[in-house]
């Protein structure tokens, strides 16, 4: 299970990648609009994320509602760094479009997806990464994490014949809300997790752990006098 954070703000970037166990990011038109930022600045935010996280993937997520603005949008965003990845949400035109963007070598994340047979289309049409939703079917009184088991189970059953020698497509697991959530994604053999700083900070912690660090202090104490 590989950890990607789920945030456009650089200080949760910063802070996540310097615990040396981060393998990429993704961002959203949310995400991003909660830094604050505006559109002039999107492109720069988006190239400095991915300096901050040189070689890892940085999902960037197209607004484009035609095949052809998210290819011309997929394109321009993919210029803009060597690990950037165009996240376009599931539906006809992204299909197209991502299987245009694949076939130039371009890495597509594509996004909303909460159905085995939208992942499995994605997967045909050359996505590098399918984002399966956990949280907003547990938002909705589904049940977030057997949704993404039966996406998982059919989306493994079969070889696609784009990017294998990544290891591709990978399923990431979004719409994450609590460590429980990366827990039963890792055991279903989701590939990655995306998880909100937050929420990737309670994955580090455990009572136990504060508990017995305090326990060590206090006894060193005695030690130490
Ligand atoms: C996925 O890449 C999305 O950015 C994200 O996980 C959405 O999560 P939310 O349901 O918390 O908005």
């Amino acid at each position: 299970m590989k950890f990607f954070v789920d945030t456009a703000d650089l200080d949760e970037i910063r802070e996540a990648a310097s615990w040396g166990a981060l393998s990429g990011v993704t961002t959203n038109p949310s995400l991003y609009a909660k830094t604050g930022g505006k559109l002039a600045d999107f492109e720069p935010h988006m190239v400095e994320i991915c300096r901050i996280c040189e070689g890892l993937p940085v999902s960037a997520e197209s607004t484009a509602e035609t095949t052809d603005d998210m290819i011309a949008e997929g394109r321009r965003l993919a210029s803009l760094a060597p690990n950037i990845v165009v996240k376009l949400p599931v539906c006809t035109e992204a299909l197209a479009a991502t299987h245009q963007l694949a076939s130039e070598g371009v890495r597509v994340n594509m996004t909303l997806v909460f159905s085995a047979p939208q992942a499995l289309l994605a997967a045909r049409a050359g996505a590098r990464y399918i984002s399966p939703f956990v949280g907003r079917f547990d938002d909705i009184g589904d049940d977030g994490l057997a949704q993404l088991q039966t996406i998982v189970a059919a989306v493994k059953n079969y070889t696609y014949g784009y990017w294998d020698e990544e290891g591709g497509p990978e399923i990431i697991t979004a719409s994450v809300r609590t460590p429980n959530h990366v827990t039963q994604a890792a055991l279903m053999g989701a590939d990655i997790a995306t998880v909100p700083f937050g929420a990737l900070k309670k994955c580090v912690r455990h009572p136990l752990t504060d508990q017995g660090l305090a326990s060590f202090a206090a006894d060193w104490a005695k030690v130490t006098g």
